[in-house]
């Protein structure tokens, strides 16, 4: 995630709760739809630059994960670092809580990966069962915006071990109940190897999105492609055009996973791909994780940008109120109190600029 983004949208709530307005920007879940094993979880796994989730062949994720991502301060405090790239090192500042677990903080992302198994078959059972129960996941850290996202049991038709009759249904609820808010951002994925005008997570996303305006397409396993084949008139609107566009990307494939490759790893392997195959060579810089993360954040930003008046009435309010209650305990602290005024004030003034500066320096990103 842009760390830019996190810092302005710190400063925008730290400016808040000195006027005593909590959360003032509620920020859209992102959800990840399509077929059983398109590679969902592998992508949500990439933006959150952390192992944690249970990923591979077949019906690996049986209920809806709710992931909250928490931005929180750095203590500052340094342990013993390993060195960086090893994605299994343990941070003190970054640890997942369990709505389930109250209390009990996993500073160890294997050990979440393991509750989650755990947890899915405890509601589940062992058998390929689903659940539309929610596992509640929180992940605190300096280096993520908060934000929610939600990983959900890929599309299937034929049921298989203990899934009901109507598999096919029962899914297409699960999803349906995350997606049709209108300001979730859907995460269409498909795999580049199948054929897109199938793929069962845009037919959904359209049914709640008819016209693209919140559904991103992101094509999977490029590198699982027939030779000589590419996704090029996919990207340039020519199949199944979207107006938020697709974005190309290469994840861990199963031998990666059985041997634990890290996400690091992964993501150079992502890069020098892209880099250096004859379709994407010249448009690099438009395919792989890291430009699909750029993407969210601009339609976050916009998001945000949208949301701006409603917040700015809720700071004028609050700070009208403060003004009254100070007028009326005759400003004690003479000139000192409007000068507290003055300094929340400049600091939202100071915010507006910097946040539109930000803005108008991007927004040709979203329309690439
Ligand atoms: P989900 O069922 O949609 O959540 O998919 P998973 O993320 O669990 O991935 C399903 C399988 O596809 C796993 O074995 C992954 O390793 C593999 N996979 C996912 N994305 C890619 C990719 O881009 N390339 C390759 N080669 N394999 C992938
Ligand atoms: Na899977
Ligand atoms: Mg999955």
């Amino acid at each position: 995630m842009d760390t830019h983004l996190i810092k302005t949208v710190n400063k925008l709530q730290d400016a808040f709760s000195t006027v005593g307005v909590h959360n003032p920007v509620d920020l859209p879940q992102i959800s990840v739809i399509g077929s059983q094993s398109s590679g969902k979880s592998s992508v949500l796994e990439n933006i959150v630059g952390r192992d944690f989730l249970p990923r591979g062949t077949g019906i690996v994720t049986r209920r809806p994960l709710v992931l909250q991502l928490i931005n929180r301060p750095a203590s500052g405090e340094k342990t013993n670092e390993k060195p960086s790239g090893t994605d299994a090192e343990e941070n003190p500042d970054e640890w997942g809580e369990f709505l389930h677990l109250p209390g009990q903080k996993f500073f160890n992302f294997d050990k979440i990966r393991d509750e989650i198994v755990k947890d899915t078959e405890l509601k589940t059972g062992k058998n390929l069962g689903i659940s539309p129960q929610p596992i509640n996941l929180r992940i605190f850290s300096p280096n993520v915006l908060t934000l929610t996202l939600i990983d959900l049991p890929g599309l299937t038709k034929v049921p298989v071990g203990d899934q009901p009759k109507d598999i096919e249904k029962q899914i297409k609820d699960m999803i349906l109940k995350y997606i049709t808010k209108p300001n979730a951002i859907i995460l269409a994925v498909t795999a580049a190897n199948s054929d897109l005008a199938n793929s069962d997570g845009l037919k959904l996303a359209r049914e709640v999105d008819p016209e693209g305006l919140r559904t991103i397409g992101v094509l999977t396993k490029i590198d699982l492609m027939d030779q000589g084949t590419d996704v090029i008139d996919i990207l340039a609107g020519r199949v199944i055009p979207l107006r938020l566009g697709y974005v190309p990307v290469v994840n861990r494939g199963q031998r990666d996973i059985e041997s634990k490759k890290s996400i690091t790893k992964a993501l150079d392997n992502e890069r020098d791909y892209f880099e250096n195959h004859p379709s994407y060579r010249s448009k690099a810089q438009y395919c792989g994780t890291p430009f699909l993360a750029r993407k969210l954040n601009m339609i976050l930003m916009h998001h945000i940008r949208n949301t701006l008046p409603e917040i700015k009435a809720k700071i004028q309010a609050a700070l009208s109120k403060y003004q009254a209650e100070l007028a009326q305990l005759g400003d004690p602290l003479g000139d000192g109190s409007s000068h507290q005024a003055n300094l929340v004030l400049n600091i939202i003034t100071e915010f507006c600029t910097e946040f539109r500066t930000i803005i108008d320096g991007n927004s040709n990103d979203l329309s690439s």
